[in-house]
């Protein structure tokens, strides 16, 4: 079956321009988007630059735009999408091109540094483990699936209306070790975005659960936090 890729093109070191390059795929209704791009860059133009690592929907590394919508290329089918065999590939939004489908996502990593994304556990005077509650656990879980894609900071409006903004992913990492039993800095976690770049920027639009690949309750885990800083703001 032939399939018909719209892809975008950039590469600043060559020319300022930006265009759209076509090119046709021989592709099975079951081949993933990413395996398409492969294709590509292996049988018809190697300078087509797109990131992938596992193919799995592990590394959120290929996270990409398909005809205008935030997916990850190694998730998705050709079968998938209802464009017949057209497909239009584009970088995510939001983010600086570096190359073709290659964003630079520097400015997402230091806002996720900023929420001190590692736990920091509390004296224990014992000799055990910090224990944690298995619905302590169940609480904070959907937040582990995150996989660092980027997609829903992409996605999300308020980042692109106010740069400052921490932005879901980071955001929902802070939920992670707010929540967490074990984490002895919890005051200064939700502190840290008790303003209007932190958990306030969150307007609830709810793009960015709308996009996450791996189904997290992002919105919802973000309003939990806003509770968590009023119920603190009347125990202060
Ligand atoms: S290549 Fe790793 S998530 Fe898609």
């Amino acid at each position: 079956m032939k399939s018909h890729f719209t892809v975008y093109r950039y590469y600043h070191k060559v020319d300022q321009k930006q265009c759209y390059q076509e090119y046709v795929v021989d592709a099975e209704p079951t081949d993933k988007i990413l395996d398409c791009l492969n294709k590509i860059r292996l049988e018809q133009d190697a300078t087509l630059a797109f990131r992938y690592s596992c193919a799995h929907g592990i590394c959120g590394s290929d996270a990409l735009m398909i005809n205008g919508r935030i997916e990850l290329a190694c998730q998705k089918l050709v079968r998938d999408f209802k464009t017949g065999n057209n497909f239009v590939i584009e970088p995510l939004p939001l983010f600086d091109v570096v190359k073709d489908l290659i964003v630079d996502l520097q400015p997402f990593f230091e806002k996720y540094r900023q929420v001190q994304p590692y736990l920091i556990a509390g004296k224990n005077d014992s000799d055990k483990e910090f224990i944690q509650s298995s619905e302590n656990q169940e609480f904070i879980e959907p937040a582990l699936r995150c996989i660092l894609c980027a997609s829903c900071t992409a996605a999300c409006p308020v980042n692109r209306a106010r740069p400052d903004y921490f932005g879901p992913a980071a955001l929902l990492r802070a939920f992670r070790y707010i929540f967490d039993s074990r984490d002895s800095i919890t005051e200064a976690r939700l502190d840290k975005i008790d303003n209007a770049d932190g958990v306030w920027g969150c307007k609830t639009m709810w793009w960015c659960t709308e996009v996450c690949p791996k189904e997290i309750p992002i919105t919802k885990c973000l309003g939990q936090i806003k509770r968590a800083v009023k119920e603190k703001e009347k125990g202060d």
